[in-house]
């Protein structure tokens, strides 16, 4: 960290990587596709992983052990002013898991699920995996920005769908559901006798001048129909480790959590149950500093896109390091990140994987170092002529 600054770590420590971000393409390719960091750990992190290793605390998970849902908490309470008990918490393996596990316990097989592309790509697959159907309700676009379109959820539970797979903050968009637009939801569901699965994975990565909303802070209702996946592995770059918690805000929810086999808690990683309680509980300076580098680089890149793509749109994020970028002037086709891989080895998220309303769009991942960001535009812009 430079002066509260996360600095990413160096193109030769990188290459050393064996994740998805590292292994997927030649060395030629700048890789800002899959959501991983290219930060260092939180120090506490590597501390607290670094003291597993000495020890061999390689074992099972101990289910009785509630320090990561205490560190959670409190860090919910510190930074969004909710306080979740860590009494309704449970573990698992990822968010994705936790989508899943919850939707097989809140609807039927065959029930719709909505959930609002553009929109992060697994849900289009989750929700089959759970029984479901998916029923697309699209964000509202505005131009200048995003929105839930809440009569058209109201009127697709109307038409019978049991479900909402809530994405908040929203991936791609960086959209930040607001308080009251989230009680308005709560209301709608709960006239429809449905369920909310909201997933706030990326909720630490609301920017400074943000305000994130849980969704079960804003009502009973919410609280009543609604359960939480909830995670370290985005903040924290830890999806790896493979950990994630169901957090619920009433004894139906809690009662849910509790169904569980007890297998789906052991799947649960160690290192991840380890590395997320160090996160939350000592990861708050380097998170800042995370989110000043992320914040940066947005600014950085809305300056060189104006002055080398001017016809690029950046859809301004209020949360996470995902740059959402409208190409569709440049025209590169329905689906602008082939292009870009093509012709300007730079891998970025293919828009049309978002959903259709992701034609002409890529996804810029932003969790890097600023040169990285001015190559990229330097290679695009080269690529365009
Ligand atoms: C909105 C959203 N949900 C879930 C995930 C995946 O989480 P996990 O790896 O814990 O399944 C991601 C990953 O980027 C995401 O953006």
């Amino acid at each position: 960290m430079v002066d509260g600054v996360t600095r990413a770590d160096p193109m030769g420590v990188l290459r050393r990587r064996t994740s998805e971000k590292w292994r997927t393409y030649p060395e030629d390719v700048l890789p800002m596709f899959v959501a991983e960091m290219d930060y260092p750990l939180a120090p506490a992190i590597t501390a607290a992983l670094r003291e597993a290793i000495e020890v061999g605390d390689t074992g099972y998970v101990d289910p009785h052990d509630t320090g990561a849902a205490e560190a959670f908490a409190r860090f919910a309470a510190r930074t969004w002013d909710w306080s979740p008990s860590p009494e309704r918490m449970g573990w698992t393996t990822d968010v994705s898991v936790v989508i899943v596990e919850s939707l097989r316990r809140l609807i039927e097989p065959g029930d719709g699920v909505i959930i609002t592309p553009p929109v992060y790509p697994p849900f289009f697959t989750l929700i089959p995996e759970a029984g479901g159907t998916v029923v697309e309700v699209p964000l509202l676009d505005g131009g200048n920005a995003y929105a839930l379109d809440l009569d058209g959820i109201d009127a697709a539970l109307a038409r019978g769908a049991r479900a909402v797979l809530l994405c908040n903050p929203h991936n791609p968009v960086g959209l930040v559901h607001g308080r009251q637009e989230l009680v308005e939801l709560s209301r709608v569901v709960d006239r429809h006798g449905a369920s909310v699965v909201s997933d706030e994975i990326h909720a630490p990565l609301t920017h400074r001048r943000e305000r994130f909303t849980p969704y079960l802070s804003v009502s009973d209702e919410a609280r009543h129909h609604g359960i939480t996946a909830a995670s370290g592995s985005k903040a924290f770059n830890l999806a790896g480790l493979k950990t994630a918690m169901f957090v619920a805000g009433s004894d139906r929810m809690t009662g849910l959590i509790r169904s569980l086999p007890e297998e789906v808690l052991f799947r649960t990683g160690l290192f991840g149950l380890i590395a997320t309680r160090a996160g939350f509980a000592h990861g708050q300076d380097w998170l800042r500093g995370t989110l000043a580098a992320i914040e940066d680089n947005v600014a950085l890149l809305e300056r060189e896109l104006a002055t080398k793509l001017p016809t690029v749109r950046l859809r301004h994020p209020q949360a996470t390091y995902l740059a959402w970028l409208d190409l569709s002037a440049l025209g590169w086709g329905e689906d602008p990140a082939q292009y870009a891989l093509e012709h300007a080895r730079v891998a970025l998220g293919n828009g049309p994987q978002f959903g259709t309303q992701g034609a002409g769009y890529a996804r810029m991942n932003l969790a890097c170092a600023p040169e990285t960001v001015v190559e990229a535009v330097d290679r695009l812009a080269a690529a365009a002529g």
